[in-house]
């Protein structure tokens, strides 16, 4: 007992003596206050850990100086455009769909940021409006794809690239799943078949995206299709589930039903989505696309015509903020038009 009370006199001094000496060496070396009440913070930092601060010190000392390209991973990030062919437009292709990723990785960042806290009115629509911000950046940037490459090119290329086709983006998909209660996302022909009992396996056998990526000649799935389904059905089932309280739609109701600026706020990513994207995206189908049967044949000969306008789809996230007038005249431009009047 004696001892332990001695071992730990002993240690208390040692502690009380380094600290006294360290203070006595700042001020010998004249060290502004700033940084030793910094340091003091940090060793408070490394001692609650049980670390050692002196050793990161040393750590901080040998490091280099970051740079600007380590840390955006410069190399790397200029690394990622392998195209598979020699036409020079497919550079054009394969990097402004990373382009699009990337901001489709943003909108996810924020929409995870919601669904694990409990927001007040302003953080939700300001990360609603930072959606929409990157949203309409794609919409207004498309047409690096529309009026940027050449067709003859494009025809060529995109054979090579078959049968992957940005209908595989599973970000996409992951962006609908955290917006809105998966009902909205079942084929429009099928919402009405669905009750409370319906399970997300039963609706996700009808969601929509199964009605395109459809071979014309055969009315089969393509293996554009399996090849996504194979790979992700699982991941967005569960997905599905996670989001299916947390969803914007779930965490609208819950935190601030009725209320004009959060209504305001998805009504425009709603119409961003569902309407603005896939117009710009239509439009570059458009352009390389409806020529000849044959060059149709670029998409593997998929009912692209049919399946990609909005006003078909009818795919609308926010359907009780809508009047029924506007969902009638859902992907024609005049909803667009009201919205920005
Ligand atoms: C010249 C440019 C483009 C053309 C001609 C084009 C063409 C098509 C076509 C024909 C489809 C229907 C599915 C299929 O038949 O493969 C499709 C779907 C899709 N594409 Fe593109 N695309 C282009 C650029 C992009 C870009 C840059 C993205 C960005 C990631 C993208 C994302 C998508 C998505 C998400 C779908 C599924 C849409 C839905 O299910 O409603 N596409 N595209």
């Amino acid at each position: 007992m004696l001892y332990s009370i001695q071992k730990y006199g002993v240690l208390f001094l040692c502690v009380i003596l380094s600290r006294l000496i360290f203070l006595i060496i700042m001020e010998i070396h004249q060290i502004p206050d700033n940084i030793i009440a910094q340091v003091r913070k940090l060793e408070e930092k490394y001692e609650v850990m049980g670390q050692d601060l002196s050793s990161y010190l040393d750590g901080l000392l040998y490091a280099n100086y970051l740079t600007y390209w380590d840390y955006i991973h410069l190399d790397t990030l200029l690394s990622l455009q392998s195209p598979k062919t020699d036409f020079p437009d497919e550079m054009v292709f394969i990097t402004y769909h990373q382009i699009t990723e990337l901001y489709f990785k943003l909108c996810l960042h924020e929409m995870h940021q919601l669904a694990n806290m409990q927001p007040d009115i302003s953080i939700f629509v300001d990360k609603v409006r930072r959606i929409s911000r990157y949203f309409r950046q794609l919409v207004s940037s498309f047409t690096v794809m529309v009026e940027g490459m050449e067709q003859a090119q494009f025809l060529k290329f995109r054979m090579s690239l078959l049968p992957s086709s940005g209908f595989q983006s599973v970000q996409y998909r992951m962006i609908e799943i955290c917006a809105t209660d998966f009902k909205n996302l079942v084929a429009k022909d099928f919402r009405r078949q669905i009750d409370t009992h319906t399970t997300i396996e039963e609706m996700y056998e009808h969601v929509y995206w199964k009605q395109g990526a459809t071979e014309l000649a055969t009315g089969k799935q393509t293996l554009t299709l399996k090849q996504f389904e194979a790979k992700y059905s699982n991941h967005l089932i569960a997905l599905a589930y996670r989001y299916s309280d947390c969803n914007l739609w779930r965490l609208y109701r819950k935190y601030f039903p009725d209320n004009e600026a959060a209504k305001e706020a998805l009504r425009e990513l709603d119409a961003l989505v569902n309407v603005d994207w896939p117009l710009a995206h239509l439009s570059s189908a458009m352009r390389y696309l409806k020529r000849e049967p044959a060059d149709i044949a670029a998409t593997g000969g998929t009912n692209w015509q049919e399946y990609l306008p909005p006003r078909f789809q009818k795919r609308i996230f926010y359907p009780d903020l809508w009047t029924a007038e506007e969902k009638d005249e859902w992907g024609k431009t005049w909803v667009i038009q009201k919205l920005k009047g």
